[in-house]
């Protein structure tokens, strides 16, 4: 029998509306604390009444050295930030809509300047974007201490309500640099084999599952990077597997790493403009070598293609090798794709993100049938401008 896209749905036991859920999206909107914001809160308000069938949060940090140096990024480092995830968590039920929480740490894809710490990574070697920082290679210890603060946040989500935790385990941060034999140099028993880069995730959900029981604990990996020696689908595959046998609730499919500029969210065209004007590699650059380093990155720093569904074809893959949820990310935007991709090619679930920035209600447009396209029109100004501001649709416009 095949799903269908606007039924209710079990996603691990979390009753879904419907199989759309709002990927995590970093929100900038957390106070000085790092706690939740009623901005954020209202947010999540519209995200519910739009009718998402999830909502996963913007990631959430683990511990100091691994906070974004992206603007206000959400905490759950400490006990003290719980009744505040509480009055979030109870916002979203009030309209019957399950709410998930992502964290994670950054690794070496963070800067000192803004936590105020030395980055750390798997390996030390510098990160081609994040490069002004030289990352420490963890010692065993502070593996360890990882490992515990990833549990005791864990718990934390649990306390206030959320109805899962996601480990990010995508994008070139501290899990996903485990992963990847790119930033994964290790000669000990955290490295080298894929069965060691995989132990800091498996001692995560051993020690997690020891605390909360009963809980569902999803991930959002890469199934492929791109970068040399990095991650591939062969690999990815096994990856899922052992996640799981670890006890992983569900698998959110995605890609690629930071250094890579966009590649885990594409684009027609590089946002040069907004990059120059936010990023802080270039925005202090003085104005005359601006006006030269747009066209220039323009030129050298093509778009990866294909724009739409790129994660498609290695959710498939995975969905074929395991009995859990299979989620996919990227590029979807449009509601006969999302039939497609439920109904013939068998995924649980899709997620989407920009699609959900631009127009919090989607799901329920597309559900009424008066629309049947996302209005984004990829500029990615929300990603790069993220990096001193809150989010919100830029619709490709820098004012
Ligand atoms: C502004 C912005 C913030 C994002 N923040 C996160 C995040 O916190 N965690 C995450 O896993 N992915 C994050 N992503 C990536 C998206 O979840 C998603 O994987 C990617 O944008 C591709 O999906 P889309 O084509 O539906 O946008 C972010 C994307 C954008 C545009």
């Amino acid at each position: 029998m095949t799903n269908a896209v606007f039924e209710t749905a079990s996603l691990a036991g979390i009753q879904l509306k419907n199989r759309i859920i709002r990927s995590a999206t970093h929100e900038g909107m957390a106070d000085e604390k790092s706690f939740p914001t009623e901005k954020l809160k209202n947010l999540y308000i519209r995200l519910a009444k739009g009718e998402v069938g999830a909502i996963i949060t913007g990631y959430a940090g683990i511990q100091a050295d691994g906070k974004s140096s992206l603007f206000a990024m959400l905490m759950i480092d400490n006990d003290d930030c719980v009744p505040a995830y509480q009055e979030i968590t109870n916002a979203v039920h009030n309209y019957g809509t399950a709410i998930i929480m992502q964290i994670a740490h950054c690794g070496r894809q963070t800067r000192s300047k803004s936590t105020g710490l030395q980055t750390v990574a798997p390996s030390a070697i510098r990160d081609a974007f994040y490069n002004e920082d030289k990352p420490k290679e963890l010692s065993e210890d502070e593996i360890r201490q990882i490992i515990d603060n990833f549990v005791s946040a864990i718990v934390r989500v649990k306390q206030a309500g959320f109805d899962g935790v996601q480990l990010h385990l995508a994008h070139g941060y501290l899990l996903s640099q485990f992963l990847s034999s790119h930033s994964n140099r290790r000669k000990d028993r955290w490295g080298g084999s894929t069965e060691n880069k995989y132990r800091i995730v498996d001692e995560i959900f051993k020690k997690a599952k020891k605390r909360v029981g009963v809980y569902p604990i999803l991930v959002k990996m890469n199934a492929y990077d791109g970068r040399r020696n990095g991650m591939r689908i062969e690999e990815s595959v096994q990856i899922a597997q052992m996640l799981e046998k670890s006890g992983c609730a569900a698998i959110e499919v995605s890609c690629g790493v930071i250094e890579d500029g966009l590649y885990s969210m594409r684009g027609e065209k590089l946002p040069a403009d907004a990059a120059m004007a936010y990023t802080f590699k270039y925005k202090n650059l003085p104005g005359p070598i601006k006006v030269i380093a747009i066209p220039v990155l323009k030129a050298f720093m093509k778009q990866p293609k294909p724009l739409v569904k790129y994660n498609l074809d290695a959710a498939i893959r995975i969905k074929a090798a395991v009995n859990i949820p299979v989620i996919v990310v990227g590029g979807i935007n449009n509601i006969d794709d999302i039939n497609t991709i439920i109904q013939n090619h068998n995924l649980d679930f899709v997620s989407m993100s920009r699609p959900f920035i631009i127009e919090p209600g989607i799901v329920s447009k597309f559900k009424n049938g008066t629309q049947t396209h996302s209005k984004c029109i990829t500029c990615n100004y929300c990603a790069i401008i993220g990096e001193e501001k809150s989010l919100k649709c830029h619709y490709g416009k820098l004012k």
